[in-house]
């Protein structure tokens, strides 16, 4: 499980870099892995209004949202943000961010594409303000609830601290710890208990990124499921993309990995092979389960179609199953 938090202030060690980290290090005592995000750090151009998302289904824009931050919203099961009230609303660093994710806007709306993981991740805002007027938050919380739902993550709640001006002033609220503590075990209740299944191929770049596609797809946040392959390759493969896309299913920012590391966190329950031999992965208690489905790699679109029926079939059946 996955939380990504994007810290907003460009304060050092500030107020929001307090409640973010107490945020993380509580759902890492859950079990969770954390990833912060420094916004401030880098490299995030505002977005320049080139329409090419709307157009083509990407961001032309050469820096870390490319390379870093797209694949890892696309990952994450939960997206944190942590930001002071700049004149009403985010920091200008984290609304860049937020811009550049129109992006996923397009694909969702112009192009009609649907995350897989669209019925699990949820989204959750940090704040804190110096002055203490009733409408303080509400613009923020409208930029939030947009930007949640152009990444597919259901708004499930936000802490909000008005009076914190001075650097420690969160570190020396009273309540702070425990708000963050029950507010991190209500989030990540459901997540705790899912069972795990890893697919794994041998590139990581067909077979067993469309298994745990459909698997997210149908199956919401009552699995949790991890692809990896014994070959990862660099990308994975422009014509699976392509025909999970005629089914509605968006495969865009996803990489190939190793299975080791698709299973660091956690060992799966349930491992589901396809054409791995050798180097599948042996988990001591895990259920192995073998599918015998051709490697779609280099042949036709048609053939592509096929394996990937085949496996929304057996994922279905799996689901049922469980
Ligand atoms: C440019 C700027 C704009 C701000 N605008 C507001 C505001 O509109 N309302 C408010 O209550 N506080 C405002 N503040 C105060 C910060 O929200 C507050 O000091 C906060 O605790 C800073 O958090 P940090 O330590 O995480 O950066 C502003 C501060 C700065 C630097």
């Amino acid at each position: 499980m996955l939380v990504l938090g994007f810290q907003g202030s460009p304060r050092k060690k500030g107020n929001t870099h307090f409640l973010l980290s107490s945020f993380m290090h509580a759902a890492e005592k859950l079990g969770a892995q954390t990833r912060t995000i420094e916004v401030t750090k880098k490299n995030i151009d505002a977005c320049k209004e080139l329409i090419v998302c709307e157009k083509k289904g990407y961001c032309p824009i050469d820096d870390d949202m490319k390379h870093e931050i797209y694949p890892l919203i696309r990952q994450a099961e939960v997206v944190v943000i942590g930001t002071p009230i700049f004149f009403y609303n985010m920091t200008a660093q984290l609304k860049a961010m937020v811009d550049r994710c129109q992006t996923f806007w397009a694909r969702k709306y112009v192009f009609k594409l649907r995350d897989p993981a669209q019925k699990m991740r949820r989204g959750f805002l940090l704040s804190v303000a110096a002055t203490k007027g009733k409408n303080l938050f509400e613009g923020l919380e409208l930029t939030a609830k947009y930007f949640f739902d152009a990444i597919d993550a259901t708004p499930a709640g936000s802490l909000t601290y008005r009076e914190i001006e001075g650097p420690k002033d969160m570190a020396n609220h009273p309540t702070v710890l425990e708000d963050v503590e029950i507010a991190v075990e209500k989030l990540l209740k459901p997540f705790l208990n899912r069972r795990k299944i890893l697919f794994a191929c041998r590139e990581n770049a067909c077979r067993s990124q469309m298994a745990s596609a459909f698997a997210q797809h149908f199956a919401g946040d009552r699995l949790e499921v991890f692809n990896g392959g014994s070959e990862p390759a660099q990308k994975i493969n422009p014509d699976m993309a392509k025909v999970m896309e005629e089914t509605g299913i968006d495969m865009a920012y996803r990489i190939p990995k190793t299975i080791d590391e698709a299973i660091s966190q956690s060992p799966p329950e349930i491992i589901i092979t396809m054409g791995c031999g050798e180097q599948c992965p042996y988990v001591p208690g895990a259920r192995r389960q073998d599918w015998d489905l051709p490697d779609p790699a280099g042949k036709s679109i048609e053939y592509m179609r096929n394996v990937r029926d085949e496996i929304e079939r057996k994922v279905k059946d799996l689901i049922t199953e469980l």
